[in-house]
């Protein structure tokens, strides 16, 4: 398929609520189709993350992890390729840590956001199979920023302390690049 172009922050329909896929949908060529023009995007763009929303499918379908290290996020760890529909966010206690953030649809950008420490998340891969996880640290940090994309919201809109906001080649520039 192909990479798409990805919505940028003030595109009102990144602020939609997502409508769950429907279960005529999985293990359908329309959602595979799907699923591949996420992928063939997110790794355009290097992305740790990204959901349907930010290319204007208005579904709840995100997609993560599986890129290895990544040159966006160099410090880290890998998380498994995961496609994740409906999902469903469970914090396993109230433990939040404060990280730095970045988003395909607010390039050039970053912003240190609070988020759960631990969580539990459970939904479909595309072919409509049980997924249930426990994770933590950055793993837990991805799934809540891309599942909150389904709900219409960006990153910048959690963050507490809008001095903690900048831009990534000024905030980080050890990093060869953004
Ligand atoms: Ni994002």
């Amino acid at each position: 398929m192909t990479a798409r172009a990805v919505l940028r922050m003030g595109d009102a329909r990144l602020l939609r609520i997502a409508q769950p896929v429907p279960e005529a949908l999985f293990g359908s060529e329309e959602l595979a189709n799907l699923v591949t023009d996420l992928i063939d995007t997110m790794r355009a763009e290097s992305g740790a993350g990204i959901a349907a929303p930010q290319i204007g499918c208005d579904l709840r379908v995100v997609i993560f992890g599986g890129t290895g290290r990544n040159p966006r996020y160099p410090d880290a760890p890998e998380i498994p390729y995961t496609v994740l529909c409906n999902p469903v966010i469970e914090p396993l206690d109230d433990a939040r840590e404060a990280g730095w953030e970045g988003c395909l649809s607010v390039p050039g950008l970053r912003g240190e956001v609070k988020r759960f420490s631990r969580i539990r998340y459970t939904g479909r891969d595309s072919a409509g199979h049980a997924i249930d996880r426990t994770v933590e640290g950055f793993h837990a940090r991805v799934v809540q920023h891309e599942c909150d994309h389904l709900d219409g919201i960006l990153y910048p809109m959690r963050i507490d302390d809008l001095r903690r906001f900048g831009f990534t080649t000024t905030l980080f520039p050890e990093w060869a690049t953004q």
